[in-house]
């Protein structure tokens, strides 16, 4: 009965203590509402048009004043329970180390790690790292419509708006990879907008950092080459890659997108096989997402594979 993090394990009794009550509650009054159907006082028929005399026992009113009254306390138990976990959960006990922006997208993720110093700044995609056994600050906005951000196992959503900054944050106690799920309806392929949020020790964490801040290592032979060219030609105007001409910002920045576990917004294992079904035909995996199908003979395909493939 424990969270992973912080900010969940207030969230996670509350939840089972308010469900045991309210199951308690609907049990308890559903035997007395059988009880009372069941044990009523047999009322002998009258012949029609005579006056049937009424009891006039007082003391049946004692028994709805006790009812209202555990009824009213048990509420105000949870009422207050709630007020409390609430207050706990409002902000991190310590102040957060890191600043990550998170911008829905129809339909991905985009994570941008903020810092006062501009050489500090890298965006990556649905896949969120952050140190274990540090609160995070999380900024979120929305790029076209609400979403909602949720990580279950850490934490409770907040609403990814247009035009406004919401903040909310995290902290996860061990290193581990969470699921996390857009959670506010926002169109076709709202159940196809996952990310994994993943926890690493500090200095695994800063490594990681360092790493993303670097651009890619340059291509290694004429086929890679070849599909940088491809790459830049085809996808450049939507994706970036650190270091190329490749610079475009509608879609995922790729700088180092074998580094990720996944794609397409975590429907997709990060393997060779399904990035050329994805790339081959994206609306074939996920219709209406705003990834067209790229214009690419195979042989064009088969050298931006090997390109990606690069990108460590
Ligand atoms: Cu984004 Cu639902």
């Amino acid at each position: 009965m424990a969270g992973s993090g912080d900010k969940a394990d207030p969230v996670v009794p509350l939840t089972w203590g308010v469900t045991v009550i309210s199951i308690a509650v609907i049990v308890i009054i559903s035997l007395l509402v059988a009880g009372a159907i069941w044990r009523r006082p047999g009322i002998a028929p009258q012949p029609a048009g005579s006056k049937i005399a009424v009891d006039e026992k007082t003391d049946g009113l004692r028994w709805i004043w006790i009812g209202v009254g555990i009824s009213s306390l048990v509420l105000l138990f949870t009422v207050v329970w709630t007020m409390v976990v609430l207050a706990e959960v409002t902000s991190p006990a310590t102040k957060p180390a890191l600043t990550v922006e998170i911008t829905g997208h129809q339909w991905w993720w985009q994570v941008r790690y903020l810092s006062n110093d501009p050489s500090q700044i890298f965006s990556t995609a649905n896949e969120i790292h952050i140190p274990a056994g540090q609160p995070v600050l999380f900024k979120l906005v929305g790029a076209d419509v609400i979403h909602s951000f949720w990580i279950p196992a850490l934490g409770g959503k907040t609403d990814a708006i247009p035009g406004q900054t919401n903040e909310t944050w995290l902290e996860a106690h061990t290193p581990g990879i969470y699921r996390g799920q857009c959670t506010e309806y926002c169109g076709l392929q709202h159940a196809k907008m996952g990310m994994l949020l993943i926890t690493q020790t500090p200095r695994d964490f800063a490594a990681w950092r360092t790493h993303q801040l670097e651009s890619p290592a340059r291509p290694s032979n004429g086929g890679q080459w070849a599909g940088l060219a491809n790459f830049t030609t085809h996808c450049g105007s939507c994706h970036a890659v650190r270091g190329t001409d490749a610079a475009g910002s509608l879609g995922p920045d790729l700088s180092h997108l074998m580094q990720r576990h996944t794609i397409a917004a975590g429907i997709l294992p990060n393997d060779p096989a399904d990035l050329d079904r994805w790339i081959a035909d994206p609306q074939g995996i996920k219709p209406g997402a705003l990834m067209p199908k790229p214009e690419l003979s195979a042989n064009e395909r088969a050298s931006i594979i090997s390109y990606l493939k690069t990108l460590n």
